[in-house]
């Protein structure tokens, strides 16, 4: 047990995302490979008289502060009060799992200071994505996101994120595919030896959520353009139900020469360079 912790809550980066059925009850099932990048927001929590949420960051404008926010669910998991500080850097409904990962974050932080190791009832209503973002390193994720097992020696990535500033509701993207039945990623993954080998594989996979996404969004095909025309880009690609799009490179230098210069082209948009690993 601990007094105050204070958590990171990594971006969640779909490198691929197949939507292979639908279940009766609507929910979609998928097929992806995610990773974790070293951009995203902070969590930090202590124990309190009451619950109170306070949020701050370059990206704090229009997040909740009550108890509809993802993070305020997570914690009242515990039954224990707790004043929290959500200091947010990644943009809202933008595909990178921002309110997963901030809500993912705040459980462990919870357990840090409740010492309960064991995950509350009730962390599956959270959402989907929040399974995959406790585990915060690269995981296959079937099912409609409960189904989730790490995959180790994942060559690290080299990432442009871009994401236009444009919010775009997950449920309207799923609603406007649409075949709901793709074809899954290869059963079995290969060894890949080294990045280039990964972004090679990940060019003949795809997201089938980025056509919906661009009818929703016309502007996420700029940002695809925009990336894919940066200086060195090998694959650029959508991530989860968008807005948010991510170009690949083969060296981290690449990257944040590229984000400096995508950044200058589009100073409206949010842009970062990431290691995804
Ligand atoms: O679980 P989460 O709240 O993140 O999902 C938001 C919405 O996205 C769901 O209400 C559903 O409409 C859609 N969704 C889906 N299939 C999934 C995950 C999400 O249809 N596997």
């Amino acid at each position: 047990m601990v007094p105050f912790a204070k958590v990171f809550a990594p971006a969640k980066v779909n490198l691929t995302l197949h939507v292979t059925g639908q279940r009766k009850d609507g929910y979609h099932l998928l097929d992806s490979l995610v990773v974790f990048a070293d951009v995203g927001d902070r969590v930090a929590v202590q124990p309190a008289d009451a619950m109170s949420l306070d949020v701050t960051g370059p990206q704090a404008a229009g997040v909740p502060t009550d108890d509809t926010n993802l993070v305020w669910k997570a914690a009242a998991l515990f039954e224990q009060p707790v004043a929290i500080t959500l200091s947010k850097h990644l943009p809202a409904a933008a595909g990178i799992g921002g309110g997963s990962s901030d809500a993912a974050a705040t459980l462990l932080a919870l357990s840090d200071i409740t010492g309960e190791r064991r995950l509350p009832e009730g962390v599956a209503d959270l959402g989907a994505d929040v399974r995959v973002c406790l585990m915060r390193q690269a995981a296959l994720m079937s099912g409609i996101g409960e189904v989730v097992v790490p995959v180790p020696h994942l060559p690290p990535l080299h990432a442009v994120l871009a994401n236009p500033g444009v919010e775009v509701p997950t449920p309207t993207v799923f609603k406007a595919l649409d075949r709901k039945q793709n074809k899954p990623m290869p059963a079995k993954l290969p060894r890949w030896q080294g990045t280039r080998a990964l972004i090679d594989w990940l060019g003949a996979q795809r997201n089938d959520l980025e056509a919906p996404a661009i009818g929703a969004a016309p502007v996420i095909a700029d940002v695809l353009e925009a990336l894919s025309g940066l200086s060195g880009a090998r694959l650029t690609r959508m991530s989860g139900s968008g807005a948010t799009c991510f170009a690949l490179f083969d060296t981290r230098d690449g990257a944040d020469i590229a984000a400096a210069a995508l950044a200058q082209d589009h100073p409206g948009w949010w842009v970062a360079p990431a290691t995804l690993t």
